[in-house]
């Protein structure tokens, strides 16, 4: 297949940038400046210079291609928009990407018990509205006109990138402060838990859903859960720190990781993938987050 991507040249991109190389298919990634094209090229895959609000770029590119994956961005409804125009009566596939902190709650590092499948209801907060809005009502209906439109909603992704960006987002935030303090931190007492997922598996899920996710279809990806507590403290051990972590308060937790982050670093997201493995036949192979931050 030929599959138009956007975002190739991130942390996930790269991955399943990769693996549809490897697999036979070609790749045609938009890269914002000609130092992104050019990694592009590197990797095997055709740049196409712009960005998400270049739109005669992105439908041209879509229309070329057989398939669309979106992993640039969770929430920029104009690109989605004009991804399912070019594709509407071809059948295409058009995966994009969520995030599970649609489902994220703002415990301040407090436990939940709540665990979310694809069909329980939930209403997102404020910040994640957008990131819901664009897969409920734009990609997911797309369906309706004729598109083989899919959601993808990873968690916490960890494990090093093979493309251009080597780093995910959570995890190397959490070292890189831990680094500066001499000590790893967490927001509150740190027993809020995140659904979290490796690199290579969550690229996988990518290969199976172009070949075999159903339009209109949306897929939770996760392979394990861990409290933010026990990473840091896993974190700790990783950098030589000993047991005792750095427990933030909210306020703290916005000055040291910014809003969005903390936010982020406080709440629970707990996802369930039993459906990605009964209908897309979904593997994950591991290793876990902790055999990881161990290595
Ligand atoms: N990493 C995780 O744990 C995780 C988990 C769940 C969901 N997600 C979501 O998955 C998506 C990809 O995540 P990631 O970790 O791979 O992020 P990343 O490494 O920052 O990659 C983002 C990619 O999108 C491109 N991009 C961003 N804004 C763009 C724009 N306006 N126009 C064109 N290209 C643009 C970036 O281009 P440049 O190379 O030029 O920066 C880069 O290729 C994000 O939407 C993220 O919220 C990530």
């Amino acid at each position: 297949m030929k599959v138009f991507m956007t975002g190739a040249s991130g942390y996930i991109g790269g991955a399943v940038a990769l693996k549809l190389l490897a697999a036979g298919h070609s790749v045609t990634g938009l890269a914002r400046n000609r130092e992104k094209a050019d990694g592009l090229a590197r990797l095997g895959a055709t740049p196409v210079l712009g960005t998400l609000d270049d739109i005669e770029t992105i439908e041209y590119a879509a229309r070329g291609a057989d398939a669309v994956i979106n992993l640039a961005s969770t929430n920029h409804p104009v690109s989605a928009r004009t991804i399912v125009a070019a594709l509407a009566g071809s059948g295409k596939p058009y995966i994009h990407t969520s995030g599970s902190s649609i489902v994220a709650d703002n415990a301040g590092g407090e436990a939940s018990e709540a665990v979310y499948s694809e069909d329980t209801p939930f209403v997102p907060l404020a910040d994640r509205a957008g990131w819901f809005s664009v897969e409920r009502q734009i990609v997911l209906p797309a369906a309706r006109q004729g598109v083989r439109s899919v959601v993808l909603t990873p968690c916490m992704i960890y494990g090093d990138g093979p493309g251009l960006n080597r780093d995910s987002m959570q995890v190397p935030m959490m070292i890189r402060t831990a680094r500066e303090w001499g000590v790893a931190g967490h927001v509150g007492p740190g027993r809020n838990v995140w659904s979290n997922v490796h690199l290579d598996d969550c690229a996988d899920i990518y290969l199976l859903a172009l070949e075999r996710a159903p339009a209109g279809s949306l897929f939770f990806v996760e392979s394990g859960e861990a409290a933010l507590g026990d990473i840091a403290a896993a974190i700790n051990r990783k950098l030589g720190f000993g047991n005792a972590t750095k427990s933030l308060s909210l306020p703290e937790a916005m000055r040291a990781w910014g809003p969005n982050m903390a936010l982020s670093f406080g709440s629970n997201s707990r996802i369930d993938a039993t459906k990605a493995r009964a209908m897309l036949g979904w593997k994950p192979k591991g290793p876990s987050l902790f055999e990881v931050l161990a290595s």
